[in-house]
Order: C-alpha cells, then sequence, then structure tokens
C-alpha cells in the first residue's frame, strides 16, 4: 500500500484526463433508497440484545449549587435499573464546541444541566423516573438577561482575532457619507429533525458508540478525554446522520453519560434526547447585537469599515460567535475594525451553529449596505460592486478564485434586478405589497486533514473507506462520483464506507470543509492506483483511458478485473491545508435575490422567489451541491421571518423549545428557489479544486428577505426576526 500525501495543492493530472463523466453531475443520492426504504439504520436504531434505555435529569433552577440529589422515588419504580449522578466533570475537548459540565455539583451554569442519568428497562420508565428524580438546590444570583450584563471587551475564548487597521473613527468624522446602525439577533438553535441520540456499549474493554454526530474523529477523542480512557479504546459509528447544522460538531453530555451508564450497568445504554431537552443540552447560536459603521465618499466608495458585536456564552464554554468572520474579506475600505465581544450568563452553551459568523454577520452587514444604498440614492447592486476589494482587504493576500462580480451580474440578469429599484412602499398589488432585496454572500473556505483509502478489488470495483460522515449532504454520492471519475467506473462500481472510526480518519462534516477535503483524499489514493495500473499496462499514467470499467492504451483495451486479478491494489491518499492555502485568501461567493409580498393589512411575509448565483470552485455533484445551497437560502427566510429562541429572563427557560412554537419555514413557505453555480476550480483550495458549499447558501439570505421587506414597506427592522408585529 502506498501513501500519498499532498503538500501544496495542485490539480491531480489525471482528473484533467479522466473521461468517465461522472464528477460534477447531479447524481442521485447513493444511499437514497436505503434511507426512502428504512434499512439504513440511524443512531437510536439496531437496538443491540439487552439494550437499557436511559433518561437525562437536568437542573431544575439555572444558577447557584446542588445539595443533594434524592433518587429514592425514583429508584422505587418498577423497571428502573439505575440511577447515577456524583461529582465528574466532562472536560471541554479541543474537538468539542459542546463542551458540558457533567454531575457537576459546585457550580450550575444554566438551566437544565445534566446531574444523573436513569436507566430502564424502557424508554417510558426512564423518563418517568427522571421526573421523580428531586434536585435540592441553592439558588444563586443568576444572569439569565443578555442586555444587562458587563461587556468584556477583551475576551479570551473565540478563534477570530479582532482586526483593528487604520483608523476608523477619523475615517467617519471626515467622509462626506456615513452609516452607524445597530442590528440584533436572537438565539438560534441548530433544530436537527433526527435527534441527538447515542447507543454505547463495551465490548471486551472496548466502547462502541454509535451516535448521531458529524465529526467521528473528533469525538472519539473527546469521549476518551472524558472517560480518561486511551482513544483506540473507543470506536464511534454514524453511519447515517439526519441533519446536524453545527449541533452535532461536538459531543453532547448524552454520549459520555450513556457511556459511563453502560459501564455501571453492564449492558448496552441507549438514549435520545426528548425535543425540549435538546435546547438545553445542546449548544445554540448566540444572540447578537451587531454596530455596523461604513464610512464612504460620494460615490459610495468605502473608506472605513466597522463590524462590532457582542454575542454571549456561559462561565465554562469556549466558543465565541465570531460575528464578522463572513464581513472580514467582503468589501474594500482602509479603515477597518472588526470584533466580537463577550458577555458571560446563565444560559446553556454557545456554540457552531451552520455558518458561524456570516449567517448572523450577513444579517446586519447586508442590511447596512442596503441602507447606504438608499442613503445614497444608489442602486444596491451597484454600491456592492463599487467596493469589491481587488486583494483581502485585511490580509492584503490574493484571493484565490473569486467571482462575486459574475455573482452579482448573472444574478442581476436571472433573477431581472431593475436598474433603479423601485421607491420603498409603491409597489402594491391589491392589499399585498411587493419589494425586491439582494444581498453579498460570502463563507471562508477551509481545507483540513482528510485521509482516505481506495481499494480497487479483484472484482474490477472500488471501495472507499473514510471516517466522514454525511449529514444529508451527499457525502456517499461524492466519493463514489471522484473514485468513479477518476477510476474510471461507473457510480454504481463504487462502494463508500464511511461512518467508522475505524477507518481512516477523515475531515468530518463541518466548517463546509468535509466535500473539499474528502475527495481530494480519494483523489490522490486514485493516482497511485492509477500509476499501478499503468505499470501492469507497460504504459505511462497519461496514456491510460478509463471507462467504465476497461483500461486502454491505444488500442489495447483489458477489462479492471482482469487487470487487478488476485489481491485488490489498494492505496491511501491524505490531503491537508498545502501553502497555498498560506498565500491566498480563500473563500465561497455569492448573491442572493429575493422578491417578496407583504400584507398590508397583517403584516405576513409571503416569499414570492428567490435566487442566487454562487462561486464554489468546482461543483463535484450538481444536485447535492444545489440542494446544499437551497436548504441554506431556505434558513436564510427561516432566520428572517421566524426563527427566534425566547428567553424567560426570569428563570433562564427558553420558552419555546420545540418545534411547535419554534418556527422553522416549512414547505409553505417557500417559493421556487433557483440555484446556479459559477464553476471556476479553486486550484489554491485542495486537490478536489472545491470551495465549501454547505454554510454558503444561508450566507446573506436573511438578509436579501430583509431588504425586500424594507423594499416593500418602507419598514427596516433591525430586530431579527422580521415578525409581522415588526411591521404593523
Ligand atoms: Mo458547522 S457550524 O461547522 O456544522
Amino acid at each position: 500500500m502506498t501513501d500519498h500525501v499532498m503538500d501544496a495543492a495542485f490539480r491531480p493530472a489525471a482528473l484533467d484526463r479522466a473521461v468517465q463523466g461522472v464528477l460534477g453531475r447531479p447524481v442521485d443520492r447513493i444511499e437514497g433508497p436505503a434511507k426512502v426504504s428504512g434499512a439504513a439504520n440511524y443512531a437510536y436504531e439496531g437496538t443491540p440484545d439487552g439494550t437499557a434505555y436511559a433518561a437525562i435529569v437536568g437542573t431544575p433552577v439555572g444558577s447557584g449549587r446542588i445539595l443533594r440529589i434524592d433518587d429514592t422515588a425514583a429508584k422505587a419504580l418498577p423497571g428502573v435499573i439505575a440511577v447515577i449522578h456524583g461529582d465528574k466533570r466532562m472536560p471541554a475537548g479541543e474537538s468539542n464546541s459542546r463542551a458540558m459540565p457533567l454531575f457537576d455539583t459546585a457550580t450550575i451554569l444554566h438551566l437544565g444541566q445534566p446531574v444523573a442519568i436513569v436507566v430502564a428497562e424502557h424508554q417510558e420508565i426512564a423518563r418517568e423516573a427522571a421526573a421523580l428524580v428531586v434536585v435540592e438546590v441553592e439558588a444563586g444570583t443568576p444572569r439569565y438577561d443578555v442586555a444587562e450584563q458587563t461587556v468584556d471587551t477583551n475576551p479570551d475564548i473565540g478563534f477570530l482575532a479582532p482586526v483593528d487597521i487604520g483608523d476608523l473613527d477619523a475615517a467617519m468624522a471626515s467622509a462626506a457619507v456615513t452609516l452607524d446602525r445597530t442590528y440584533t439577533t436572537p438565539v438560534h438553535f441548530p433544530a436537527a429533525l433526527e435527534p441527538h441520540a447515542t447507543t454505547a456499549w463495551w465490548e471486551d474493554g472496548k466502547l462502541i458508540v454509535r451516535t448521531s454526530s458529524q465529526v467521528i474523529g473528533g469525538a472519539r477523542k473527546t469521549i476518551a478525554n472524558a472517560l480518561k480512557i486511551d482513544p483506540d479504546s473507543v470506536r464511534v459509528l454514524a453511519p447515517y446522520v439526519g441533519g446536524g447544522f453545527g449541533g452535532k460538531t461536538g459531543v453532547g453530555s448524552e454520549v459520555i453519560l450513556a457511556a459511563i451508564a453502560a459501564e455501571a450497568i453492564g449492558r448496552p445504554v441507549k438514549i435520545a434526547l426528548p425535543r425540549r431537552q435538546t435546547a438545553y443540552m445542546v449548544h445554540h447560536r448566540s444572540h447578537t447585537v451587531q454596530r455596523v459603521r461604513i464610512a464612504c465618499d460620494a460615490d459610495g466608495v468605502i473608506s472605513g469599515f466597522g463590524h462590532e458585536s457582542v454575542a454571549a456564552q456561559n462561565d465554562d464554554g469556549e466558543f465565541l460567535e465570531p460575528v464578522p468572520f463572513g464581513t472580514l474579506p467582503l468589501y474594500r475600505g482602509e479603515a477597518r475594525r472588526f470584533r466580537t465581544d463577550l458577555v458571560r450568563v446563565n444560559l446553556p452553551a454557545s456554540g457552531a451553529v451552520r455558518a458561524p459568523g456570516e449567517a448572523v454577520g450577513t444579517f446586519a452587514v447586508e442590511c447596512a449596505m442596503d441602507e447606504l444604498a438608499e442613503q445614497l440614492t444608489l442602486n444596491p447592486l451597484e454600491l456592492r460592486r463599487r467596493n469589491e476589494p481587488e486583494t483581502d482587504p485585511v490580509s492584503g493576500k490574493p484571493f484565490s478564485t473569486r467571482r462575486m462580480l459574475d455573482c452579482y451580474a448573472q444574478g442581476a440578469a436571472w433573477f431581472g434586478w431593475p436598474e433603479t429599484v423601485p421607491a420603498p412602499g409603491s409597489v402594491r398589488e391589491g392589499e399585498w405589497l411587493i419589494g425586491i432585496g439582494m444581498a453579498a454572500a460570502l463563507r471562508g473556505n477551509f481545507t483540513v486533514q482528510a485521509q482516505a483509502r481506495v481499494r480497487l478489488e479483484a472484482d474490477g470495483r472500488a471501495t472507499v473507506e473514510c471516517d466522514m460522515t454525511d449529514i444529508g449532504t451527499g457525502t456517499y454520492t461524492i466519493l463514489a462520483q471522484m473514485a468513479g471519475e477518476m477510476l474510471g467506473l461507473p457510480v454504481a462500481d463504487v462502494n463508500v464506507r464511511i461512518g467508522d472510526t475505524d477507518l481512516p480518519p477523515s475531515a468530518g462534516s463541518g466548517g463546509s470543509f468535509g466535500a473539499g477535503s474528502a475527495t481530494a483524499a480519494v483523489a490522490l489514493a486514485c493516482e497511485d492506483i492509477l500509476a499501478e495500473l499503468a505499470r501492469r499496462m507497460n504504459a505511462a499514467p497519461e496514456e491510460l483511458r478509463l471507462k467504465d470499467g476497461c483500461v486502454s492504451v491505444g488500442t489495447r483495451q483489458v477489462s479492471m478485473a482482469d487487470l487487478v486479478r488476485g489481491d485488490p491494489i489498494v492505496a491511501m491518499g491524505k490531503t491537508g491545508p498545502g501553502a497555498e492555502s498560506k498565500r491566498t485568501s480563500q473563500a465561497s461567493h455569492g448573491a442572493q435575490f429575493v422578491e417578496v409580498a407583504v400584507n398590508a393589512v397583517t403584516g405576513e411575509t409571503r416569499v414570492r422567489r428567490m435566487l442566487g448565483v454562487f462561486d464554489v470552485g468546482r461543483v463535484l455533484n450538481a444536485k447535492t451541491a444545489a440542494n446544499q445551497i437551497v436548504g441554506g437560502m431556505i434558513w436564510g427566510i427561516s432566520y428572517a421571518l421566524g426563527e427566534e429562541a425566547v428567553v424567560d429572563i426570569r428563570t433562564g427557560s427558553f420558552v419555546n423549545p420545540d418545534f411547535g412554537e419554534y418556527h422553522v419555514a416549512v414547505n409553505a413557505d417557500v417559493p421556487q428557489i433557483a440555484v446556479h453555480f459559477i464553476e471556476e476550480i479553486d486550484d489554491s483550495a485542495n486537490p478536489a479544486g472545491a470551495k465549501g458549499v454547505g454554510e454558503l447558501g444561508i450566507s446573506g439570505a436573511g438578509a436579501a428577505v430583509a431588504n425586500a421587506i424594507y423594499n416593500a414597506t418602507g419598514i427596516r427592522v433591525r430586530e431579527f426576526p422580521v415578525t409581522l408585529d415588526k411591521l404593523l
């Protein structure tokens, strides 16, 4: 077996020569039939013999300390096997943005903090018993109201360093035109449809965890760290994941508690968080308060840009919403100030939720650009064009690929964006006010360490193996497409095995880095297999032509199976951030266009149509990539119009921790959505040439909706979401 390691980014020459014609095609999800027929096993399915069921007990108050836990009544319930509590803590792992205290009697960080786990013969018994556990507390002085807390302007958490270039105050003082506005966004839940669920059991001293996780390699380390055991004795399985949205990037307390309980009772233990408990035991996206300042000349050319925010976290959490992550390189402007300050609160942990930073950062900045355009009497599209930077305005680095101007131009053409935007409130159809809005989208691109093993089997078919996850994104399919393209095999002849930490460590699904990193590793492994095939054909690799399982050199043609014969040909590909990731500034880009109708009587908003044009490097699968973007755009509608987790500042509880009251966009809220890609292979990004997709679609989407609502009504709402009460 060979190891193919990438040092700097490059495009495998074999990918340019490939003629299979499957990469990029809108291939249906290869695991689709297993999912719709029920054959695909999710974390809560497939019960090992003797499985017991668990439920978690949370604290009844949001601050203070625990005096005593009385489990007498719970233990007396028939069918209860054990009630486990005690003084343990779960450490914050390096990959774990869901650092959660466990059984910590000293400090209550938030309401519903896990303090005990009940194990029983049935789920219903476990949940009933959990309700019977009495947690006696001494209440502390809570901090539930974000607005009332002292702001820490020098937080020691968060990965995004503040940017302070030039003199923004001076730029604001001397500019012909300025804008200074503050916007707020509420708590957002990641709200995956599949519950956070785990089945854990011990087998010959090894812990096996079936869990709903986006990044199983990281999960394995975090679990080992929490239980103080060797990572090699932990195996994490997540063959199918029903949505993650950031909420499953880390390891939740239910995972560790299930492992502890399984060890304690010597049986497999299974747990699924009830929806309402998910609000407390899974991280959410923080509230934000965002001040945007822009200084420009009379033509709208920006000289100063400020995006300064405050986000919340509890006393334990180490994640700080990187609010300006997507806006840092968006527009020109010599003087720049970008920062996020912190307030500490007694609320469940804030963490990474799809498009950390830009999902909410673009709300403020893209609405501010709309406000500025109106002040300048300039088409908002033209204002953005005039401020397109030539190099990264923070780092000064060249962009790897940036087709933002093309996204604006193509989007405007396809949507029918007018030269002159109608005056706010001027277009009316009966009782409906009609408006249009647009926004830019940007998501930073990452390539991360990833490995993949590819085996060309004796029957001429290929197997791809790595510990990637498919969270509904299309991972299975794009890995098969990349291997099929490189090796000249139909997708049906590629078997993909993922979701098991016994397989080579891959990227995981997060940060929009999964697809590019994982397919790059597959491409590199395939290059080595091609070299071996060429050797067997007594030819140079560039002479090979591979199509539909046949290898030909000139007029000689051999079937793949005949060429492999005997032992499989196995190769390992490894990729990671190369020199090009440092030399260039990398991001995916896009432009969002929306038309809304707002009812003048009820204030109800209907999104009528939505169109986006995106630059994501190579499109690995036109269908799954577009699906990702559409999902993001729908979330933009959802964020703009409805999503808001309301904190009861008297108790630190969420008023609406379920799908009945936390409103996500449903089919009836979503109009026809058109997605177009401007494809330019980005060789600086990774050998696959693919930039991030998953988190791009939500970027700017909500702002485009809010801008359209303003255009329809003349009402500018700066406190999201734009609910109907704010429009009347
Ligand atoms: Mo993402 S918030 O890294 O799943």
